[in-house]
């Protein structure tokens, strides 16, 4: 509980804006989930600092193109965003839009892994529990697909470019949870309806989430690859995320909003930290637009919890292996 005693300090914190027109002027950003909340006012400040090109990978693209024409007003910057198509729920788009991007963009300098969804209901997509498929499988499956091109500009270009994941302190809350899942094969136990508590499912997926993240990065240190591969805990915003939940959840969730949820344009300084924060960053929690390792526990950085994190990483590399044979051996 430490952390959440942590978390709620920081929330009244003033939150720096660190990226500005000398990072972004003339660089290319995608951020998935950019139509609204976290992801549309980062969308709106890269626009804002002079980027070349900012692309809202979004599942509506009516709601994208409302997003963009909204950026334009309050920005005054036309012909630099752009609304591609992505559902996070499929692997097929996924892979569509990484190899869309990989062939039509000349640079990425920054790719935010922002879409997510919060859920209480147990929904399945291509087999696997919804929040799991788009939290989780998908967000690595479109990580790792854009390594490649994010390692050729790296080269190419002389730059770091940088791969966010939008991860929540909340994953450490969850452990007990976890453990139901920690014998056998790790996605069976998470995708087994009987053993799931939805109230805190959102959480868990946030967690194995951080636990893929970690290992990923692990292998693909920047020295070899070119990219910072880090981790973003924008802490308790209010956006439209878990709209959906019943009422148990919903009132939690929604009260604790009320009393001390940042805006979601404070939020996405924390977004915006990833984006610029460097080689010092990679693998790392970031928060409050600080590195805060110090803030992960114990259980998670020990030899259990590293024997956890590679568990996944394994389970993860053989299903997405099957959807595409050599994507993770491409990059590691
Ligand atoms: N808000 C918080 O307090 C908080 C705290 C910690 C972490 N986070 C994380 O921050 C990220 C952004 O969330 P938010 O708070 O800004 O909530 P949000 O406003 O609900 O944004 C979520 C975004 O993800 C998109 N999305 C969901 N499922 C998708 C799919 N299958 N394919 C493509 N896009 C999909 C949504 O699209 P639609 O508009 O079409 O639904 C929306 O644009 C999430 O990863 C969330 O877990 C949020």
């Amino acid at each position: 509980m430490a952390v959440m005693m942590r978390l709620t300090a920081e929330q009244y914190r003033k939150l720096p804006i660190l990226a500005n027109n000398s990072t972004c002027s003339g660089k290319t950003y995608i951020v998935t989930g950019g139509n609204s909340g976290l992801g549309l006012e980062t969308a709106r400040h890269l626009v804002e600092f002079s980027s070349a090109r900012v692309i809202l990978a979004v599942r509506n693209l009516s709601s994208g193109e409302k997003a963009k024409s909204e950026i334009e007003k309050s920005t005054g910057r036309k012909g630099v965003v752009q609304v591609w198509h992505i559902d996070m729920a499929s692997n097929a788009s996924v892979q569509a839009f990484a190899k869309k991007a990989s062939e039509e963009l000349d640079r990425i300098d920054g790719l935010v892994l922002n879409a997510g969804i919060m859920i209480d209901n147990w929904a399945l997509a291509e087999g696997m529990e919804s929040s799991i498929q788009v939290n989780v499988v998908n967000t690595l499956f479109l990580g790792t697909l854009m390594m490649p091109k994010l390692s050729e500009d790296a080269r190419k270009l002389g730059t770091h470019p940088t791969l966010v994941f939008i991860v929540s302190v909340l994953g450490y809350t969850v452990k007990a949870e976890m453990d139901k899942s920690r014998q056998g094969s790790i996605f069976d136990g998470l995708n087994d309806q009987k053993k799931a508590n939805m109230d805190s499912r959102y959480a868990l997926t946030k967690l194995v989430e951080e636990l893929a993240v970690r290992q990923f990065a692990a292998l693909c240190p920047v020295e070899k690859t070119g990219v910072v591969v880090n981790m973003v805990a924008p802490g308790l915003c209010s956006t439209g995320l878990g709209g959906d939940v019943r009422t148990f959840t919903k009132i939690m969730h929604e009260g604790i909003r009320a009393m001390m949820a940042r805006s979601a344009e404070v939020g996405s300084r924390t977004i915006l930290h990833g984006l610029v924060a460097g080689e010092e960053s990679h693998g790392k929690l970031l928060s409050g637009c600080k590195i805060k390792e110090y803030w992960v526990p114990g259980w998670v950085s020990n030899a259990e919890g590293q024997r956890l994190q590679k568990g996944i990483w394994t389970e993860l590399v053989e299903r997405l292996e099957s959807v595409q044979p050599g994507c993770i051996s491409q990059i590691s």
